[in-house]
């Protein structure tokens, strides 16, 4: 496995790799979610590039960039085992230079859910990928459904630029009861990590009063706030019933449709989703 820092390297060495080339954009301190996008993209590809670069351009002025969680070197003895062939981990100087100053945009979707909480943040990811992309040139790009609507973007980007690769969106990987692996599980403690089962509580009764014929969406959101209010460690910043493909709220239930929530546990913000077909 080869670690490589810098852009030229990695643009020479992608000239020597088998095609397909498959792309796996981490931000490091990976857990099970990424090694599921890691095993789905070597079995369809000769060649398997992970990149692992903590973004600042995605994170707010009051967001968690410098406490974003990091150990490299056991992402790197993970990627190893699974066989990877090339990880790319560029400076933030190496992605942006001081006289860096073109940004990759995605209109209306961006302006909802992730995108009215966080504003900037899907610039910022539009942006790393959009160079990912060009620098790398995967003919594939994995991406985990846990972040429904950045899967989402990219799609978008991808077919409104005309960019010449596909994106697969693989499954969220749950712990066994039900959280939703991510990075910023890291920050809970115990009594929050416990407190955190509410968001996929709150996904599973959607899916339970959906499944009994509730087509009221305001009713599930209703249903799934007052969950969530019962948990005195959650704050919620949004529950969402909204049409997958174009993130509009809805009134009726009509699949496929995106149930999604932000909701802060102590001080960390924790999303999870689940799709009504
Ligand atoms: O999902 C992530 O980890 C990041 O948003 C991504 C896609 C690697 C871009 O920085």
């Amino acid at each position: 496995m080869k670690e490589i820092e810098k852009i030229d390297e990695m643009k020479r060495l992608r000239q020597q790799l088998a095609e397909p080339v498959g792309l796996v954009p981490t931000m490091g301190y990976l857990h099970e979610g990424h090694l599921a996008l890691v095993r789905q993209a070597r079995v369809e590809n000769p060649s398997v590039v992970v990149s692992i670069f903590v973004n600042p351009a995605q994170f707010g002025p009051r967001e968690d960039l410098k406490s974003y969680p990091r150990d490299p070197e056991r992402d790197l003895a993970l990627l190893e085992k699974e066989g990877v062939d090339i990880v790319f981990m560029p400076s933030v100087a190496e992605m942006y230079p001081a006289q860096f100053s073109s940004w990759v945009e995605v209109g209306k979707i961006t302006e909802r859910l992730e995108g009215a909480s966080r504003p900037g943040h899907f610039r910022g990811v539009t942006t790393v990928v959009a160079k990912l992309f060009n620098i790398i040139q995967p003919n594939k790009a994995y991406f985990g459904q846990k972040d429904a609507q950045q899967a989402i973007v990219i799609k978008k980007m991808v077919a409104d630029l005309n960019m010449n690769l596909e994106i697969v969106t693989l499954p969220t990987v749950r712990e066994p009861d039900g959280l939703a692996m991510s990075s910023r599980n890291a920050y809970l403690n115990p009594q929050e990590r416990q407190a955190a089962l509410v968001l996929y509580q709150a996904l599973s009764l959607a899916e339970q009063l959906w499944s009994q014929g509730e087509k009221d969406a305001e009713r599930i959101r209703q249903e799934m706030t007052a969950l969530i209010q019962k948990q005195p460690l959650a704050e919620i910043d949004y529950v969402s019933i909204a049409d997958a493909k174009t993130l509009d709220e809805l009134d009726r239930v009509s699949p496929p449709v995106l149930v999604s929530l932000a909701v802060r546990i102590g001080k960390t913000r924790l999303i999870d989703n689940i799709v009504l077909e």
